[in-house]
């Protein structure tokens, strides 16, 4: 538990897989937060009972400015957005509004009401197609698709407002995110999701009849894509510790990489679901998606020094279990159990 005296936090898309988490870490960790979303990818039982709910868009001023007034906002983790590489491609115009022109309203609303402690979900999108593994922030940002143009453009507008104004951020470029709540409260509830983790998972239960694998012909050890999956609530408790960071020594921003620092290949991640659920997923041997990289990989180095982050559950085998428990459960609820 830290010693700094809690202050009113407000998370944007705190209704979403990742903000949802970071609801729960913030509440456990004694903070208390308040949610806007505006539930179109988000679900409102995703949100505790007790957490103050707005239901809205993060670009409507008016809005913002009741919140901060009524909940005496200090602090905002912004994790609203749109997250999908290929409809990212189809509408990149949609991404650029969601993800920069919305966010560049939130930003302004957070200087002018003097809110000085910001922070926000990047991706390992920005590295693009690089060959260089481990991955450190360091690499000159190359986004390859819209998704990662937007939020690198949010990178870029915060690091120009920090450097205007009192306002410092911390943006953390998130690997591959997975898994789900160890207490069941939370856990990736999107229909028609793609992260291979949670496709596997369906398959495993029944709910697909196989998982394709996307490209066997890549450069790593056994020929599929290898990926660093990330517990989500190993990433949320990341983001409270960057809070504090943030609150601890103002006047400093914060760009860090967010996984654990090693690769899983897409039959290692397929084993590790069959090891759990102990059935055989079928597997169907397909061509190479568009855009995906053969391996990304974070260096952990610069989050190891700055934030005194302990993962608990970097294992893949646990990984899976907690999203294997999510599923059964989001079953149950939609069929009204
Ligand atoms: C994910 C994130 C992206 C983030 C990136 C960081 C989403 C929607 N995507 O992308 O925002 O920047 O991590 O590393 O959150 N695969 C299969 N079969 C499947 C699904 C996936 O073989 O059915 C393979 C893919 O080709 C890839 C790996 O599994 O090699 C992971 O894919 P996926 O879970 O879709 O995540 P990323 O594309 O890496």
């Amino acid at each position: 538990m830290s010693d700094l005296a809690p202050f009113p936090v407000l998370v944007t898309g705190g209704a979403g897989y990742i903000g949802s988490h970071a609801v729960l870490a913030l509440q456990d960790a004694g903070w208390p937060v308040a949610v806007i979303d505006n539930l179109s990818t988000g679900f409102r039982f995703a949100v505790p009972d007790d957490v103050p709910f707005y239901e809205g868009d993060v670009a409507d001023e008016a809005l913002l400015g009741r919140i901060f007034a009524e909940q005496g906002t200090r602090a905002i983790l912004h994790f609203a957005g749109s997250i999908i590489v290929p409809d990212s491609v189809a509408d990149p115009l949609g991404y650029y509004l969601n993800n920069t022109v919305k966010s560049r309203t939130l930003i302004a609303a957070a200087v002018k009401a003097g809110i000085s402690r910001f922070v926000f979900s990047s991706t390992a999108t920005i590295y693009g197609m690089s060959d260089v593994s481990p991955l450190h922030e360091g690499l000159p940002r190359d986004p390859i698709n819209p998704y990662g143009w937007s939020k690198m453009m949010t990178e870029q507008m915060l690091a120009d407002t920090a450097a205007a104004h009192d306002f410092d951020y911390c943006a953390l470029r998130y690997f591959n995110v997975s898994g789900a709540d160890p207490l069941g409260r939370s856990g990736q509830s999107t229909i028609g999701a793609t992260h291979l983790i949670k496709v596997a998972v369906e398959a495993a239960l029944g709910l697909r009849d196989h998982v394709a694998i996307f490209g066997e012909d890549y450069p790593t050890h056994d020929g599929t894509g290898v990926r660093d999956y990330i517990h989500v609530s190993d990433l949320a408790a990341a983001h409270v510790l960057a809070l504090e960071a943030l609150t601890r020594e103002p006047g400093r921003s914060l760009v860090m990489n967010c996984g654990y620092g090693r690769g899983f290949s897409v039959r290692e991640v397929l084993d590790a679901v069959d090891r759990v659920t102990g059935r055989r997923i079928e597997r169907r041997q397909q061509l190479r998606r568009a855009g995906d990289p053969a391996s990304l990989v974070a260096d952990t180095g610069l989050i190891g020094q700055t934030l005194p982050w302990k993962p608990r559950y970097d294992d893949l085998d646990t990984i899976v279990a907690h999203a294997l428990a999510w599923e059964e459960k989001l079953g149950e609820m939609r069929r009204g159990a």
